[in-house]
């Protein structure tokens, strides 16, 4: 009955908003960060004004950020990232908006102008100053040969990996456009989110006061439950297989 629902939404859509967070990338191996096992299981996260304030912050974490490239090296879309780029090729969503940091999105096929990373992309690291890209191997290089992550070559800044941290500004163009493709949206489909964190929580509930038919899907409750006009409980590769086309 709610795959049905869920099918005819989807059908009828032409300009959804596909909002996502780390539930969609458990099923290519990369742990989530509040179920149980998750990431903030192991280790409360490191916010912005400790990486700022020591040598010793600066170096755990890239010593967990090194941690976890090792354990989900080789990390590929799964069926659920494909169908979320099939909506977005076949002109049924508008713009993918995700909380994700793996580059997920991108490597199944979401072009760039049509993918807002919120939270920025763990891919690769960038200067805090000047903002000058550094790559990840580099960054490695050095920490390796000499214990401490390099300072930016360019202006020497502190190097972190490109993703926002708790108390880090976001990127305010992001979230503008992520604000309006959802007030334009007809369908909100938020996915694998336990929507805890702000601004992006806020997505949802600015869809449907603008009009947009909200749908949840999430292996747990969330508290926008209630405002949701269908919630759906099921594992996202399951659930969005059979929008993913052929493999
Ligand atoms: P969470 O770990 O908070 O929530 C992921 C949700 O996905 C959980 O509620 C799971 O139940 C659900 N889930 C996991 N695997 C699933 C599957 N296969 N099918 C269906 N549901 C599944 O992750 P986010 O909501 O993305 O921010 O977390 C938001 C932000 O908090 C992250 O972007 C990160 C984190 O701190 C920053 O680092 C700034
Ligand atoms: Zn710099």
């Amino acid at each position: 009955r709610k795959i049905e629902a869920l099918r005819k939404l989807i059908a009828e859509a032409r300009s959804a908003v596909v909002f996502t967070g780390a539930g969609i990338s458990t099923g290519s191996g990369i742990p989530d960060f509040r179920s149980p096992g998750g990431i903030w299981a192991k280790n409360r996260p490191i916010d912005f004004q400790q990486f700022l304030s020591s040598a010793e912050m600066r170096r755990e974490a890239w010593r967990r950020k090194f941690a976890i490239d090792d354990a989900t090296r080789g990390a590929k879309p799964n069926a659920a990232h494909r169908a979320v780029a099939r909506l977005v090729e076949t002109g049924t969503a508008a713009v993918v908006v995700t909380q994700n940091i793996d580059g997920l999105h991108g490597a199944s096929g979401v072009p760039d102008d049509k993918l807002i990373e919120l939270h920025g992309n763990g891919t690769y690291a960038a200067c805090l100053d000047c903002g000058r890209r550094h790559e990840l191997d580099e960054v490695r290089r050095v920490f390796e040969a000499t214990g401490d992550p390099p300072d930016c070559r360019a202006c020497g800044g502190f190097v972190k990996s490109a993703t926002i941290s708790f108390g880090q500004a976001m990127p305010v163009d992001a979230m503008e456009r992520a604000h309006a493709a959802a007030e334009e949206a007809d369908l909100f489909l938020a996915l694998g989110s336990s929507l805890v964190v702000y601004p992006a929580a806020a997505l949802p509930i600015t869809a449907k006061r603008a009009g947009a038919a909200l749908v949840i899907a999430n292996r747990e409750p969330t508290d926008f439950d209630p405002y949701a006009d269908l919630v759906l409980r099921s594992d996202l590769v399951a659930l969005f297989a059979p929008y993913a086309g052929a493999p």
